[in-house]
């Protein structure tokens, strides 16, 4: 049983996939990029920046983003390493099948279903939000109130009480219609994509551009406010809770690499697509936390719309207001439609290999899409953002991401020892210091996380064992011909 749980897949089984792959090669480096920061920029840039500055960091809510950014960039460096040799769907769950084993792959491809499956839900419900304040913005009560939130809530986050609504129909509603178009096609995808990044960048620049000349730079004093006595209340301890949980705001780049069997030239383009769409949202995420804070005291940022919050205290900057309310949809978007594609295909991924049922690698004829994976993941996200407290489950996305990319760091630095020849098209450079600096960051920003969303990642981890050795085990395709791993 050993032998089979460190199985790993060969690259030479690895590259006849690559070959026989029917998925549609439609993908250039700037489409490419352009998912990476379709499914990156969202909840994290809207929302959580004014938060977190004032609950938990203040102005130095900038440090939290540079911290969190420099964790994403040593896994993005391991990423595009991967990529770049490992061309085909599945992302860090394919990785590591390679390197470390079946037992790993399953267990990074388990919390990688955290990541994708739950954020469509989390973003749905920060959809609805703003898609129901653009309509009030107008004065136009088109929906009851029983039918725009969950019949669900979670208010201590452990015990779970009816809220006497129905149904999340906003939220239901901008799932189903991601899924359709990741159903219909990837190049019908990246388009409708390109053009809700287009609109949700221009925003971001427009308030930054704007905003600057409003900063008040007494609002960035003090920068670092000092601690309150209480661990995680400003002060340097607050800076590193914050960046826990602006985490989320990165999580999403790597989706770039679950695209890889549709890029046309994914040797090179996978490494530029996952750095260039990490570098463009690290900028912009900096820049906006920086005018932010400079437009407005931190207090005064504790605001479910903080960006429209602060365009709103100028009036200059008013007309500005509902304009953010449109890029912050269009960004919440393209984060649910990437967020699908994404996971849909790692199922494919998982599937091809056994791991899950056959049926879900079914690609569709016509459309070349994983179709079956796609109306499944769609379906299910759709349930959770419709009738789900998902604030609950808000966290467990940033733990299943934290925990994928350290093992990608880890399975990128046993390569080098346990396949030193195989041919590499991006080699990281320095290749001790990045991944153990990524294990580093994302270990430490894991235990910021709260006790509960570890006890709820050891459940999730628990049912995910009992599927892998009632089912997966049995149905592996390397269990015939497992290879050990290499000396
Ligand atoms: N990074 C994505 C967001 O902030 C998940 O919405």
């Amino acid at each position: 049983m050993i032998k089979q749980l460190l199985a790993t897949k060969s690259f030479e089984h690895i590259d006849a996939e690559h070959r026989d792959s029917q998925l549609k090669r439609a993908l250039g480096p700037w489409q490419l990029t352009l998912l990476g920061v379709g499914c990156t920029i969202g909840t994290g840039i809207f929302v959580l920046t004014g938060l977190e500055a004032a609950q938990h960091a203040g102005p130095a809510i900038v440090l939290s983003f540079i911290i969190a950014g420099i964790g994403s960039f040593f896994a993005g460096l391991c990423y595009a390493e991967f990529a770049s040799m490992v061309p085909l769907a599945g992302s860090a769950y394919t990785y590591s099948y390679a390197t470390l084993g079946e037992f790993a792959a399953w267990f990074v491809g388990w919390n990688l279903l955290l990541e994708y499956l739950f954020a469509v839900g989390t973003v749905a419900v920060g959809w609805a939000r703003y898609f129901m304040k653009i309509f009030d913005h107008f004065h136009m009560d088109f929906l009851p109130a029983a039918l725009t939130a969950a019949p669900f809530a979670s208010p201590d986050t452990v015990h779970i009480v009816a809220t006497g609504s129905l149904l999340n129909l906003p939220a239901v509603f901008i799932a189903l219609l991601a899924a359709t178009i990741c159903y219909i096609g990837i190049s019908q995808s990246a388009f409708v994509n390109t053009i809700v990044v287009v609109i949700k960048v221009t925003v971001i620049i427009a308030v930054i551009g704007f905003g600057a000349s409003h900063i008040n730079v007494a609002n960035w004093h003090p920068f670092i406010p000092p601690n309150t006595g209480l661990a995680g209340q400003f002060g340097w301890s607050g800076i590193l809770r914050a960046s826990g949980v602006i985490f989320f705001a990165y999580v999403g780049f790597d989706s770039v690499s679950t695209a890889a069997q549709e890029a046309r030239n994914p040797q090179r383009d996978m490494p530029f697509g996952l750095l260039m769409g990490l570098a463009i949202c690290t900028l912009l995420y900096i820049l906006m936390a920086g005018t932010l804070t400079g437009l407005m005291p931190y207090q005064q940022l504790n605001d479910a719309a903080p960006v429209a919050a602060a365009m709103e205290a100028h009036p200059q900057l008013r007309w500005l207001s509902i304009f953010v309310s449109f890029g912050a949809l269009a960004g919440l978007t393209s984060v649910i439609l990437v967020m699908i594609l994404g996971q849909a295909r790692i199922l494919l991924a998982m599937s091809r290999d056994g791991l899950l049922p056959l049926g879900l690698g079914k690609v569709h004829p016509r459309f070349r899409t994983p179709y079956v994976a796609t109306a499944l993941v769609g379906s299910v996200g759709a349930i959770m953002a419709g009738l789900l407290p998902i604030d609950l489950l808000a966290e467990l996305v940033s733990i299943g991401t934290l925990i994928a990319f350290m093992m990608v760091c880890i399975g990128v630095l046993v390569l080098r020892y346990t396949r030193p020849t195989l041919h590499r098209p991006f080699r990281v450079k320095w290749i001790w210091f990045n991944a153990l600096g990524g294990v580093l960051f994302c270990g430490t920003m894991a235990a910021r996380l709260g006790p509960g969303t570890w006890y709820r990642l050891v459940g999730w981890t628990a049912v995910g064992l009992v599927v892998y050795f009632l089912y997966s085990r049995h149905h592996s395709k390397l269990r015939e011909h497992a290879h050990p791993p290499r000396k």
